[in-house]
């Protein structure tokens, strides 16, 4: 199965967990929060990742009110339900696959969380490029995602979605922290930082695009 089937089946995946997600994710709203926490003071113009049903923009409209939001996602029926909240007038919605999508330019910074461990590398690092050149000089991408704990948990879930996949509906592929960091200094990041958070398969990676 290519990127694009993989990523069309992620679509129907979200389309159809929709009435139960915003219930699921309640418990991921700590990591959620700590994309605005983390944000440059005078942060304006944000591209958001797989925004979903916007969890994370609750709090980030909060503590940046004035804030330009474009949303990029696969699934229309989680951009319904951010549709409806009532900041939605604040957001840009783009419909869409990352890897298809062009991402605009000149942001203060990239956000994302829970949306980007379905990748191979190779194809991270495609992506990872597309962020660093969508930012503005001095931008921050700020990920919140699952890691692999382990190189052996990292290969053994790559090598399910190289040979097994039609045995999953869902299939995570994170990386381990060291292959995310690596992939984000190849493409031109710098001052990258890694922090734990509340929930011990995540980790929140901070880099910057630099001057
Ligand atoms: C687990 S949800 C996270 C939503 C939100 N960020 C949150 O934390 O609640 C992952 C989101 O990424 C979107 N997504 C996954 N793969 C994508 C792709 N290739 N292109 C665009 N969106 C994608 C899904 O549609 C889904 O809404």
């Amino acid at each position: 199965m290519n990127l694009y089937e993989r990523n069309q089946k992620q679509r129907t995946f979200f389309n159809e967990k929709i009435d139960s997600y915003d219930q699921v994710h309640e418990t991921y709203m700590e990591t959620k929060k700590m994309l605005a926490d983390c944000l440059d003071k005078d942060t304006t113009k944000i591209l958001d990742l797989g925004a979903g049903t916007g969890l994370e923009l609750i709090h980030l409209f909060e503590v940046y009110p004035n804030a330009s939001v474009t949303v990029i996602d696969i699934s229309e029926n989680m951009l319904r339900e951010l549709s409806k909240r009532d900041f939605a007038n604040r957001v840009t919605m783009i419909c869409g696959d990352f890897f298809e999508k062009d991402f605009g330019n000149n942001y203060d910074a990239v956000i994302s969380t829970s949306a980007l461990h379905h990748f191979k590398p190779e194809e991270k690092r495609i992506l990872y490029k597309k962020i660093f050149d969508c930012l503005k000089s001095d931008g921050l991408f700020l990920n919140c995602d699952k890691i692999s704990s382990s190189q052996e948990e990292q290969d053994h879930s790559l090598y399910e979605l190289e040979n097994n996949i039609d045995n999953y509906k869902h299939i995570d592929t994170p990386l381990t922290v060291e292959n995310e960091i690596s992939i984000l200094e190849q493409v031109g990041f710098v001052d990258i930082f890694s922090s734990e958070v509340d929930k011990s398969n995540y980790r929140l990676i901070k880099s910057r695009k630099g001057k």
